[in-house]
């Protein structure tokens, strides 16, 4: 057998998505979620940001459940592409058959990076979706703000993550 060496380092992310690098990662945390036509509740939540160095794409999968009893929720996933202009395009599936295609823009120093929806697909109620993230002190915490056929854009969700 080989000699054990020294830790392998992790490989050096691809260069367009070294600057969103802040994300990469395993999260989890707890969430709320809101809107004048629902009644609130609370959710756990883990999302995954994973990325191979040969490719200029970030993995995102998503899951949520029931606090109380650990029963599955919403569930989404997708694919974060910085673009070469500073630019990041983000397409989500969701559990619920919804599609979303959104551009926005990051901010390396603040570790923030704010979408907004050019596209939605399948959708009966939804109209627009902004997704707004930011790492402070280590911990993810993100707000969705959508806007119905009945109710204009406010938020839906926030939730506040911890790397594991
Ligand atoms: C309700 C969309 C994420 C849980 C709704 C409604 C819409 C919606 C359109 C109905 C509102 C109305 O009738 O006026 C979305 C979109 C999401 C999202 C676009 C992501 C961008 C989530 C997540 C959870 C969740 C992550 C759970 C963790 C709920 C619950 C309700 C609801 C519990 C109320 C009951 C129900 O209609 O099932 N959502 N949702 N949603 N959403 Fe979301």
């Amino acid at each position: 057998m080989e000699p054990a060496g020294p830790p392998a380092q992790p490989p050096a992310p691809h260069p367009l998505v070294a600057p969103l690098s802040f994300l990469l990662g395993k999260w989890r945390g707890e969430g709320e979620g809101t809107f004048p036509t629902i009644a609130p509740f609370r959710y756990g939540e883990e999302i995954l940001f994973s990325h191979h160095p040969s490719k200029p794409v970030i993995s995102y999968t998503q899951r949520t459940w029931k606090t109380a009893s650990g029963d599955p929720m919403h569930a989404e996933s997708g694919y974060w592409r910085p673009r070469p202009d500073g630019s990041v395009e983000v397409v989500i599936a969701q559990s619920t058959g919804l599609t979303e295609v959104q551009t926005g823009s990051y901010d390396t120093e603040k570790k923030t990076v704010t979408l907004q929806s050019e596209l939605i697909g399948n959708a009966s109620k939804v109209k627009q979706i902004t997704r707004a993230f930011q790492v402070v002190d280590g911990e993810l915490s993100y707000i969705v703000q959508m806007a119905t056929i009945t109710n204009s854009l406010q938020p839906h969700l926030k939730a506040l993550l911890k790397r594991i």
